[in-house]
């Protein structure tokens, strides 16, 4: 399968690259898998000021009542530098799921680290597969995990 390098979005080495055309071969062409990615983006680019005020602003419903979903400023700050705050919201499905969903799913850091640097787009059939996000540090990825998992409680 041949994916025009120009194309190709947050591509960051051919093994990922491979992995992920792996993925797409399972059913979509990988033409249509960019461009529903490269959309996603673009919309919830255009959406996510906008989205991010009122994520600030209006505490959405805590899963049981008492987590508080706006991530402190330092999580908020490396969501936003690695681009994960175009694609998640806490509280409110976007182009991926919830927070407040990933946080059930239990992973350890470890795990956190893994997936978004090797997404398996199986375990959310409901959305198109994330881009896999090879330039994000570990330490980043620590930092926003323990606080996605902060939320599960
Ligand atoms: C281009 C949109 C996009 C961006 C940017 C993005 N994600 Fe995702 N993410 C998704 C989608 C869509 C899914 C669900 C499908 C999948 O896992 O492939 C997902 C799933 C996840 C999951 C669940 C993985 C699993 O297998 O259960 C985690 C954890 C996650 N993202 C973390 C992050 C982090 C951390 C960042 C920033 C470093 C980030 N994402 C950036 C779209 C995005």
């Amino acid at each position: 399968m041949i994916v025009s390098a120009a194309g190709w979005v947050a591509c960051s080495s051919n093994e990922t690259k491979d992995a992920y055309d792996k993925f797409y071969g399972k059913g979509r062409s990988a033409r249509e898998a960019e461009a529903v990615v490269a959309d996603s983006i673009k919309r919830a680019e255009r959406k996510s000021a906008r989205e991010a005020e009122a994520a600030a602003a209006v505490p959405a419903a805590a899963p049981s009542g008492s987590v508080s979903l706006t991530p402190p400023a330092e999580v908020a700050a490396l969501m936003e530098k690695n681009t994960c705050s175009v694609c998640h919201k806490a509280g409110e499905r976007l182009v991926g799921p919830p927070w407040v969903e990933v946080a059930k799913k239990k992973y350890s850091i470890d795990e956190i680290v893994a997936l978004v640097h090797e997404p398996k787009p199986e375990h959310w059939p409901d959305y198109p597969p994330m881009a896999p996000l090879a330039f994000v540090t570990k330490e980043d990825i620590t930092v926003i995990g323990t606080w996605i998992n902060s939320l599960n409680q």
